[in-house]
């Protein structure tokens, strides 16, 4: 089954009001030029920049999501955004469980799992972020480590059409080190595996698997020429939108 390549990028925590409008602006030029893409194209701003950036691209086709989403849909919760609260925002995605919240937020499988659920609940789609440390790779569980987090982090009712699953190696984000096409789909076809096991063979040939990790011009078009490998969430190189639009370009 045919899988639309899903680019997505996560801008992380940067970008003040007039980067983000002259960045999302630019991409839906690019869009907006561009009839009939191979591929689907999400902006994941930061929270504060979402607003501005639904405006910006506007009828591009570029969808907006949220880089994260509490659990519940409203209530005490200082600081959090709920997934609800993305959907009024215009939003049509939320990453849930990447790396940086895991850590920096302690959060563990229960938590992103509890995340994505309110993300579909909320009309979202959920892209859910697994991935190991360079440790964990160095001592042969790459394998055993994504399957446990797959398995932790799957949000009840998923389905192709509503959830994505990004393989992000820790070691690959952010560092400029890739993971050798290799390495990605190897990882990428266990997780198609597993997904046959768990929603059966229907969804999980339609399911999209992003890679994560130092995505850049240079090696997305082999990293998209994988078997499994369904587009990409892009950290750095989505920040620049002639780099984010040839990452775009690649697409098989
Ligand atoms: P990177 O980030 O492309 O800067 O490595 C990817 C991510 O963290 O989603």
């Amino acid at each position: 089954m045919a899988r639309r390549i899903l680019i997505a990028g996560n801008w992380k925590m940067n970008g003040l009001q007039s980067d983000g409008l002259a960045l999302a602006s630019a991409l839906a030029t690019h869009m907006r030029g561009t009839s009939d893409p191979a591929f689907e194209m999400l902006v994941c701003p930061p929270f504060t920049l979402i607003s501005k950036v639904v405006d910006a691209v506007a009828g591009s086709g570029i969808q907006v999501g949220g880089q994260d989403c509490h659990a519940a849909e409203k209530g005490a919760h200082t600081g959090d955004t709920s997934a609800w609260m993305l959907k009024d925002l215009g939003c049509t995605y939320a990453i849930v469980g990447h790396s940086e919240r895991r850590t920096d937020h302690g959060e563990n499988d229960a938590t992103v799992k509890a995340k994505a659920e309110a993300a579909l609940a909320a009309g979202l789609r959920a892209i859910v972020c697994i991935g190991e440390t360079l440790e964990e790779r160095d001592a042969g569980k790459t394998l055993d480590v994504n399957r446990t987090q797959l398995h932790g982090s799957l949000p009840a009712g998923a389905t192709a059409e509503n959830t994505v699953i990004a393989y992000e190696p820790v070691w690959a984000i952010g560092t400029g080190r890739t993971a050798t096409p290799e390495q990605a789909q190897e990882v990428h076809a266990m997780i198609r595996s597993e997904l046959v096991g768990k929603l059966g063979q229907g969804v999980a040939d339609a399911m999209r698997v992003l890679y994560g990790g130092s995505m850049n011009p240079k090696n997305a078009k082999e990293l998209l020429a994988q078997q499994d490998i369904d587009g990409g969430l892009i950290g750095g190189a989505s920040l620049k939108a002639d780099d984010f639009w040839a990452v775009a370009q690649s697409c098989p």
